[in-house]
């Protein structure tokens, strides 16, 4: 067992730190914000993410939540570091956070100490985080910076831990190797151990070739629509192949989300730094950056005009199974709508407060947003509809539901949740993506 300190109470650093109590660890979470702290110490997660207030409650003996990072660091054998590293406007990421963790626990541990960075960083900035905390450290201990980079996927983040594929740990002594894989010794997984450069790497690697694959998919899937072919039959056949794999073949609006986003241009920022253009990864933000707004782009040439029109929006997260909202295709499509006027009905199970921290409750007025309750709500009398996230609420409505409700049936689907025949017999005018 373990003392273990995390820094971040996000999807990262809460999961990792509930998990690390389930196997067993001493666990304090640290957060700068008070009122995530303050529900934690009441039982509930700030985040929406299944399982984590089921292990929060089963290992509340060894599980601790704080905002005193002095306390949580001074004697822990480990720290993991889960703050965020958002994008900055030229792309590259931003490591204040990390650097302010940093210097807090340089300034804080009085044992020796393995400091492990779950967050997406460049590679190369735990070199750079190792020096910063020998720099400012106060007592007279030893301390190494290791990498450990997450591959959780939001939505199924407990599960996706204490099952993951693998568990990489980039270090550069042994100490630090055989302290991390004591730590993870319960979890029974696969453990890959390689340099702390070679991990930062694979975490961008990995994700951006997830966001190639899905921008692949895009690209096919509006060529399929000018050749006539259909975007979910070709997928089907690529998907026996092995080599490809059926995974992340679903052509539709686009990513978004906290991840693929920041580090497709994290990584393309580190190639520029370094003299090199990674064009692959260069077009694959780009298809993106396209791809989110083609509904609307197509849309936009069917109607006259978006103004005065009741637009019903069906999912606003970036994807189903989360709250999060970051990056996520509704929010690219939403300013174009109010901009041209648009009275905007949305609806989506979890998302909505998040929403209403960038767009106050509009109460059916003209270029504002009204939050519906149920998706009747969103539809009723609607000119138009947009799907944008694949929840399971939304897959059960039936096309018969948009015929009866909506003023006039039209359907603009990114997620290509119904059969084009379906919704055509139906009476629904209907449009999707690459079919
Ligand atoms: N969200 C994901 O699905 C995911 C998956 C893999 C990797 N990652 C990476 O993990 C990192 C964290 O992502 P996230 O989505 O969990 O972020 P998040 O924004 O949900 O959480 C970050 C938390 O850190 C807290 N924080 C900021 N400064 C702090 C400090 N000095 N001390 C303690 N807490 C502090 C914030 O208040 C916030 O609660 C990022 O680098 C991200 O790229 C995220």
């Amino acid at each position: 067992m373990y003392k273990i300190a995390v820094a971040g109470t996000g999807y990262v650093g809460l999961v990792a730190g509930v998990c690390f109590a389930e196997k067993g660890h001493l666990v304090t979470c640290v957060d700068v914000d008070e009122r995530k702290i303050e529900l934690l110490r009441q039982g509930k997660s700030p985040i929406f993410e299944p399982q984590v207030e089921e292990l929060m409650a089963k290992n509340k003996e060894r599980l601790t939540y704080t905002t005193n990072h002095k306390d949580a660091y001074k004697d822990a054998d480990a720290i993991f570091i889960g703050v965020g590293t958002p994008a900055q406007p030229d792309g590259s990421a931003d490591l204040t956070y990390i650097a302010t963790v940093a210097r807090q626990i340089a300034e804080s541990i009085e044992k020796d100490c393995l400091v492990v960075v779950k967050s997406t960083v460049p590679v190369g900035t735990n070199d750079k985080v190792e020096q910063f905390i020998h720099d400012f450290l106060v007592n007279d201990v030893k301390v190494e910076v290791a990498s450990n980079p997450e591959f959780l996927a939001q939505g199924s983040a407990v599960h996706d831990t204490l099952n993951a594929s693998r568990i990489i740990i980039g270090t550069e002594s042994k100490w630090a190797e055989d302290m991390l894989k004591d730590i993870y010794k319960p979890f029974n997984l696969p453990i890959i151990s390689v340099s702390r450069r070679s991990a930062e790497m694979i975490k961008y690697a990995s994700n951006d070739f997830l966001a190639l694959k899905i921008s692949y998919m895009n690209d096919m899937a509006n060529l399929c629509e000018l050749v006539g072919a259909d975007i979910q039959e070709v997928a089907l056949g690529m998907s026996y192949d092995e080599r490809i794999g059926a995974k992340f073949l679903n052509a539709g609006v686009g990513f978004g989300g906290s991840c693929f986003p920041k580090d497709t241009k994290a990584l393309s920022y580190l190639a520029e730094q370094n003299g090199y253009v990674l064009r692959t990864v260069r077009a694959c933000i780009d298809v993106n950056n396209d791809q989110k707004t083609i509904l609307y782009k197509k849309a936009s040439k069917r109607l006259i005009t978006f103004n005065g029109l009741k637009v019903a929006i069906l999912g606003v997260t970036f994807k189903p199974g989360t709250d999060d909202l970051r990056e996520a295709p509704s929010l690219a499509n939403i300013p174009l709508l109010l901009e041209h006027g648009a009275c905007i009905y949305a609806y989506d199970p979890v998302g909505l407060d998040n929403l209403k921290k960038f767009y106050p409750e509009g109460n059916h007025k003209k270029g504002s947003i009204t939050y519906a309750k149920t998706i009747e709500d969103a539809l009723k009398d609607a000119n138009v509809c947009f799907i944008f996230t694949e929840w399971k609420q939304i897959k059960d409505v039936k096309p018969e539901t948009y015929k009866k409700l909506m003023r006039t049936p039209l359907v603009y689907d990114g997620r290509n949740i119904y059969p084009v025949n379906v919704m055509k017999d139906t009476g629904v005018e209907y449009y999707s993506i690459g079919r």
